[in-house]
């Protein structure tokens, strides 16, 4: 898709667009309900990507689309062999001197866990923006078009390389590893609690705040590769509660599992039945880390309680769901160990 036009009357040179290709997953941006008035019920993933596009004529005039569907989900239903799908082509796209970069076209409910995965393995410097809704592409007042528009606008953007992995939502930019969705309805739905947006953008402009410091993309040292031969390694989340019992640990042990993140109280605390069910576990070679439920803040060693003498891992300021992301590329990676596994959380 590439519109743009010269006039007789212009002596500027013609604008050279960048070209970027737009990755359609499904989600509520290509939503559809029967009635623009319902926001609640609808079905996502099943408007097609050159239907997304059309909603959205400005975005020749912004850069060069190359439109591909990868899949037409609800992201609750991500998979890990989407996964697999979805970072393999992103890194041959972004290999090629055709794309400048990419944007995602996502479902909000695990934009941020696809998100922080790209963040660590994507290999490249060039953008890559994942974007989505919270109103179906049917409903009155839609926010798929515009934060489509946005996200382009941000790929588009040099400003953008070297930033790692982003989320355009609302008009502002969030960094891939802080990003979490805070809200089941708001249009508002994206923030990074922690440290906050990385900039915003607005009618085509886009600024950066402030950079990111940690590790991502081209300097994490993690791949799928490892992943694609064999197979995601098997790490699963417990919640800690109050009554919570020793059971589920005890049966994802039993399953095979390589890994277990807690979704802790408080600093990444946890009720002692669970606590010593994670110590049997841990006895049998299953990495433990400790994530929190809060929702904002970090995870600290807590030196008095027996979490570190036991051998946990603290999540740092990972939320759980991006804690089992990490923790499943640094097993597949071959870090074994709480004090390997602690590195590449402290890292990352
Ligand atoms: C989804 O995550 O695919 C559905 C919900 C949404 O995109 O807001």
């Amino acid at each position: 898709m590439n519109t743009s036009s010269s006039s007789s009357f212009s002596s500027a040179p013609p604008r050279v667009l960048s070209r970027i290709a737009v990755l359609a997953t499904g989600g509520t941006i290509a939503g559809s309900a029967h009635d623009a008035t319902r926001t609640a019920g609808y079905q996502a993933g099943v408007v097609g990507v050159a239907q997304l596009l059309a909603a959205v004529p400005a975005l020749s005039t912004l850069a060069n689309i190359h439109a591909e569907q990868v899949a037409s989900i609800d992201s609750k239903d991500m998979s890990l062999a989407l996964w697999t799908t979805l970072v393999q082509r992103v890194n041959a796209l972004l290999a090629t001197d055709a794309v400048d970069g990419i944007v995602i076209t996502h479902g909000t409910d695990t934009l941020e866990e696809t998100a922080y995965l790209l963040h660590l393995t994507v290999q490249s410097t060039k953008p890559v923006v994942l974007t989505a809704a919270m109103r179906p592409s049917t409903a009155l007042s839609a926010d798929g078009p515009l934060n489509l528009l946005n996200a382009v606008s941000v790929a588009a953007n040099r400003a953008a390389h070297g930033q790692g992995v982003l989320v355009a939502f609302n008009n502002r930019i969030h960094s891939a590893r802080d990003v979490v969705k805070t809200s089941t309805f708001a249009v508002d739905a994206f923030h990074s609690p922690e440290v906050g947006a990385l900039g915003w953008v607005q009618d085509e402009r886009v600024e950066f705040l402030r950079g990111v410091l940690r590790p991502h993309t081209v300097s994490t040292g993690l791949t799928i590769e490892p992943v694609a031969a064999d197979g995601w390694p098997m790490v699963e989340i417990v919640a800690s509660y109050a009554g919570a019992t020793r059971l589920q640990v005890d049966a994802l042990v039993q399953a095979g599992v390589r890994g277990i993140v807690v979704a802790g109280t408080g600093n990444g605390s946890m009720h002692v039945s669970l606590q010593q069910a994670l110590a049997d576990a841990l006895a049998r070679g299953v990495a433990v880390v400790r994530a929190s439920r809060v929702g904002s803040g970090h995870v600290m060693h807590n030196g008095a309680a027996p979490d570190d003498a036991l051998g946990f891992v603290t999540a740092n300021s990972l939320n759980p769901y991006k804690a089992r992301v990490l923790l499943m590329l640094a097993l597949a990676a071959g870090h074994a160990g709480p004090a390997e596994l602690q590195r590449a959380f402290d890292l990352f």
